[in-house]
């Protein structure tokens, strides 16, 4: 079957008839996010970095006590991928996870996820020369104590190479689930409408 595409060679040329051959291709493409997502998670495995375990088993590792600890699925979801930019943002990797996470959580988990970096810092910032203290900054945040507890009980803890973490494939349809609509985004009604 041959694919329609649309015909404009520049946007201003677009028809109706364009966007309907777009409208039609997009909501595949974003149903398919999960696995996108999934994928490109998988590209932590093995990826050490110096530390005790790889950072897919530290992602597993912080996503399996988050859920064992009775966090909410969305909860679980972003530990899960918290760590996911490391491997296209090594100088804000935080960012990432917050982007792609944005659409399906709500305001706290997305804050949580986008300042998990400096937070974590408290754990490590003095061995390399630097303030530890950096989360000061937003201290008296109304989300302030979810970051720090966040980095606390799941994200500092999960390096221990003896923890039985769960596998990739149980948090597969947590994902699916938290993926599937967008709470946030200039592009929800369109999803809403399909
Ligand atoms: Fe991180
Ligand atoms: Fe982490």
């Amino acid at each position: 079957m041959n694919e329609q595409h649309a015909k404009f060679r520049s946007m201003d040329e677009g028809t109706q008839e364009d966007w309907e051959i777009i409208g039609r291709h997009f909501m595949p493409f974003a149903h398919a996010l999960p696995d996108r997502v999934l994928t490109h998670l998988k590209l932590l495995d093995g990826d050490y970095g110096g530390f005790p375990i790889d950072r897919l088993q530290h992602s597993l590792q912080t996503a399996t006590r988050a859920h064992r600890a009775g966090e909410s699925e969305p909860y679980v979801v972003m530990a899960l991928l918290h760590d996911i930019g490391d491997t296209l943002g090594s100088y804000n990797h935080p960012d990432i996870a917050a982007a792609i996470l944005k659409p399906f959580v709500d305001e706290k988990l997305h804050w949580v996820t986008q300042h998990h970096g400096v937070f974590q810092g408290y754990y490590f910032f003095h061995y390399l020369g630097m303030n530890r203290d950096m989360r000061e900054a937003f201290r008296g945040h109304e989300y302030f104590e979810d970051t720090a507890r966040f980095c606390e009980l799941y994200d500092q803890a999960a390096f221990d190479p003896s923890y039985d973490s769960a596998p990739l494939e149980f948090f597969e349809p947590m994902v699916r689930r938290v993926m599937e609509r967008p709470i946030n985004s200039i592009y929800k009604a369109v999803g809403e409408a399909a």
